[in-house]
Order: structure tokens, then C-alpha cells, then sequence
């Protein structure tokens, strides 16, 4: 058995999904741990290719149970509408249950988000719009409702009261119109007619899963660099990405997470606004971005590019304890005559660093770089070590060796076959 964490190293979107798809052929259980669907993990397989943004990836195999935890956020109709989506492809979900206790984004959480946004103007995080900063400011100010409530409707009810009274308030403050508790309600009762039967108590789940010595994996959303409290602060989502946050959100004691497989692309992406501190703005970045087809799973936003930043990917070495790197998008590399990699940052002052500073220092660094030829060769069609380009496996060993974290998986292609253990 193994208890296995899967999160990102850098601003998300390092290929998450593909990794989880890939290693679920061996997981009983899968959990996604953090985050709503603000994710979009993109899953090529026999089925189709498909963006998930909420339902674990392990969902495609029909023996695997999937568990939406206690740490995440969900919108009860872009679920159904995901659940829609896989039953028309043929896919099963009968092993899909949510946690209890998971917070419900509700439909004036994106309203929120988007006034909110708006109102931060020239300084706005370029949230996914998807209301998870209100979404987890209630369940901080614990005026958020959870998907259990809606199994008790007098519950329900005087929480959605006291919800609404803190929601109104803000609306009136924004000068949008307030909200009446009886559509929400209406609402709510929907959304339980469709989601009752997959609310669970996770805890005997995960008991169990430890019990019976099961293969669970833990799936994360975004990365290191976008975590609320050690990312590019407030240029972040509002939850944890990182390792010690899914014993919190699947529900398991810190020592039971015995691997923690941290996903990096051989280069680097961001979504959102705030510093990024080895990115391109020439046409280096866009053919990064031509070939790696780097637009958001989610909005469709075209992603920022840059070269792989050893400094970040080992901060988030350190954060989650990393027992080894999934290595994605190597041949997004393939036609480059040279790849670069940021080794540290520099200071105004001139000094070196090679840790991530705080927001305010990190905005001023200038990124010091080292320069590595590239392998001008196909690495798509590679399935081991061994077919690796020379060059390839060279760049490969010097990210390692930056980071302190061994290679476990590469990654070649979107495929389920295009991915190969070290
Ligand atoms: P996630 O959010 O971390 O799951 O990543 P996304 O799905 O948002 O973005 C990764 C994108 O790269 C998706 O379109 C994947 O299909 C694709 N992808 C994943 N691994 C590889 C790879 O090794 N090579 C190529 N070319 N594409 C990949
Ligand atoms: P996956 O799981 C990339 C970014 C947004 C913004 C910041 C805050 O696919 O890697 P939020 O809507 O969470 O309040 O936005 O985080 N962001 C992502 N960027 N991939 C994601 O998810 C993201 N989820 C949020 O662009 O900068
Ligand atoms: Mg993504």
C-alpha cells in the first residue's frame, strides 16, 4: 500500500492529470484534496480527451473509487454539468462521493469574485472567476455552507439565512442588488435531489483505505507558487496546494502520506497576474506557448511562459517534502537549439539569492540563468530512460541535481502511453 500525494511545483497546470490518470491504474482510491474548479486537468485517453475541473482523474477507471474531499470547493452545478459530460462519453461515476463536509460554492460567490476583482483594478489577481476567494473567506468566517447541509433542509436553511446576511451586506456595500433566501433555496433543493446519494461522512472511506492497506492517491490543483500562505502572496488562490494540506482536505493523520510526487514541466507557465520570475516576453515565450498549446484549461486565457525555474521548483521541494519529480512536456522542447534554466535570483543590490523571497523582493530579481543545448530530436516516441536524446537526459540530471529531488516520470506527450517511470 502507499498513500501518495501528486501536486504541483510551479504556477500550476504542469500536467496534474496526466500524471494521476497515469498512476490510477494502480490506485483504489483517488482524492482530490484543495482547490474548486478553478482546475482544469486535462486527461487524453481511450475515452477522449477531457478537461476535468472538479471529478478526480481517476474517474476513467471503473474500479476506482474517487472521493471529492473536505478540503475543496465545490459548485454543485458545474459538477452535474461534469458528471453530464463523462456520462455522455460512456464513462461510470457510480464510485464518485463527496465529502460532507466540503464547502459549496454558491452561485454569489463568482458574482463576488468578479465585483471584486474589478474593483482591485490596475492591482487584480486575475482570478479564474470561479468564486473561490469568497468561497473559502466564508468558510473562513464560517458563514459557508457544506455539501452535507443539503441533506438537512431546516439546517440548510437558517445557514443560508445567516449566510445571506454577511453576502447582502457586501452587495450593498458594492452597490449590487441583494439576494432573496428562496431561489437559493429552490436551488439547494436541486442540487440535493441530483448529489444526495454521493454525500458521505469521508472518514470510514479513508479509515479504511489505510486499514486495508489501499493505493491512494492524493490529487492537488495550481501549484507551490500560487499557495495562500508560501506562493506569490496575494497573487494566489485562497487554499494550500501543497503536501501537508491534503491530510487536512482528504482526511488522514500527516504520517500517512508516505510519497509525494511533485509535477513539473521542463519549462514553466503562468496563469493570472503577480510575478513570474524566469518569464519570456519574446519569441522564445511564444513558441513555448505554440507548442506546448499553452491556454487555459479553464478560461481559455493564453498562458505566460518561461523557463524553468530551479529556485521555485525547489521551494516546493522543501514545502512537500518531495520524494521525487514527474517530469512533463519534455518534448514541448524538442526543436530548441538552447534551453535555459534560473539557478537564483539577483537582488537590487546586486547580491545572490536561491530561495523565493517574499512577493515585494521577489517582484525586483533579476533571474540568473545557465544555458543547455538542446537535442533537436523527437523524444515523443521514447518510452524509457534509455530513449532519451543524450542532451535530454543531461538537462534532466542538472534539474535534479538543482532541485535535490529525483526524476520518477517523464512525460513525452499527452497520451497515457506517452509517460514512462524512470
Ligand atoms: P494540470 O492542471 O496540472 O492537470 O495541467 P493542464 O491539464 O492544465 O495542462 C497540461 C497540458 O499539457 C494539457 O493540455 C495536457 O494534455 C498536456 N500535457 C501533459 N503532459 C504532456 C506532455 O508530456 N507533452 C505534451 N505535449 N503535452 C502534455
Ligand atoms: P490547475 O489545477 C493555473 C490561478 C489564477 C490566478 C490565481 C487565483 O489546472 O493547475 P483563483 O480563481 O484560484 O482565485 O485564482 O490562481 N489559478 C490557476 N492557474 N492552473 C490552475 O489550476 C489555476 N487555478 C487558479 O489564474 O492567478
Ligand atoms: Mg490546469
Amino acid at each position: 500500500m502507499t498513500i501518495t500525494a501528486i501536486v504541483g511545483t510551479q504556477f500550476g497546470d504542469e500536467g496534474k492529470g496526466h500524471v494521476v490518470d497515469f498512476l490510477a491504474q494502480q490506485a483504489d482510491l483517488v482524492v482530490r484534496f484543495q482547490g474548486g474548479d478553478n482546475a482544469g486537468h486535462t486527461i487524453v485517453n481511450g475515452h477522449g480527451k477531457f478537461a476535468l475541473h472538479m471529478i478526480p482523474s481517476g474517474i476513467f477507471y471503473p474500479e476506482t473509487t474517487c472521493l471529492i474531499g473536505t478540503g475543496t470547493v465545490v459548485n454543485p452545478d458545474g459538477l452535474i454539468s461534469e458528471l453530464d459530460m463523462l456520462h455522455a462519453a460512456g464513462v461510470k461515476t457510480d464510485k464518485l462521493f463527496l465529502s460532507d463536509r466540503a464547502q459549496m460554492v454558491m452561485p454569489y460567490h463568482g458574482l463576488l469574485d468578479e465585483i471584486e476583482e474589478e474593483a482591485r483594478g490596475g492591482a487584480a489577481i486575475g482570478t479564474t472567476m470561479r468564486g473561490i476567494g469568497p468561497a473559502y473567506a466564508d468558510k473562513a468566517a464560517r458563514t459557508g455552507l457544506r455539501l452535507g447541509d443539503l441533506n438537512h433542509p431546516d439546517w440548510l436553511q437558517r445557514r443560508l439565512q445567516t449566510a445571506l446576511r454577511r453576502v447582502n451586506r457586501m452587495l450593498a456595500y458594492w452597490g449590487a442588488t441583494e439576494l432573496e433566501l428562496e431561489p437559493l433555496l429552490d436551488k439547494c433543493t436541486q442540487w440535493a435531489a441530483q448529489l444526495c446519494e454521493r454525500i458521505i461522512d469521508p472518514l470510514p472511506l479513508m479509515r479504511n483505505a489505510v486499514e486495508t492497506n489501499s493505493n491512494v492517491l492524493l490529487e492537488g490543483q495550481l501549484g507551490v507558487m500560487r499557495d495562500l500562505d508560501w506562493g506569490t502572496y496575494p497573487y494566489v488562490t485562497s487554499s494550500n496546494p501543497t503536501a501537508a494540506f491534503a491530510a487536512v482536505g482528504a482526511g488522514l493523520p500527516p504520517q500517512a502520506i508516505e510519497r509525494v510526487v511533485g509535477v513539473a514541466k521542463a519549462y514553466a507557465t503562468a496563469v493570472g497576474a503577480g510575478p513570474f520570475p524566469a518569464e519570456l516576453h519574446d519569441k522564445t515565450g511564444e513558441r513555448l506557448r505554440e507548442i506546448g498549446k499553452e491556454y487555459g484549461a479553464t478560461t481559455g486565457r493564453p498562458r505566460r511562459t518561461g523557463w524553468f525555474d530551479a529556485v521555485a521548483v525547489q521551494h516546493a521541494a522543501w514545502l512537500n517534502g518531495l520524494t521525487g519529480l514527474s517530469m512533463t512536456k519534455l518534448d514541448v522542447l524538442d526543436s530548441f537549439a538552447e534551453i535555459k534554466v534560473c539557478t537564483a535570483y539577483r537582488l537590487p543590490d546586486g547580491s545572490v539569492i536561491d530561495y523565493v523571497p517574499d512577493t515585494a523582493v521577489l517582484e525586483g530579481i533579476t533571474p540568473i540563468m545557465e544555458t543547455h543545448p538542446g537535442w533537436q530530436s523527437p523524444t515523443t516516441g521514447a518510452r524509457a530512460w534509455d530513449d532519451l536524446p543524450d542532451a535530454a537526459k543531461r538537462y534532466l540530471e542538472r534539474l535534479q541535481e538543482l532541485v535535490g529531488v529525483s526524476v520518477e516520470l517523464v512525460s513525452v506527450g499527452p497520451g497515457r502511453d506517452e509517460i514512462f517511470t524512470v
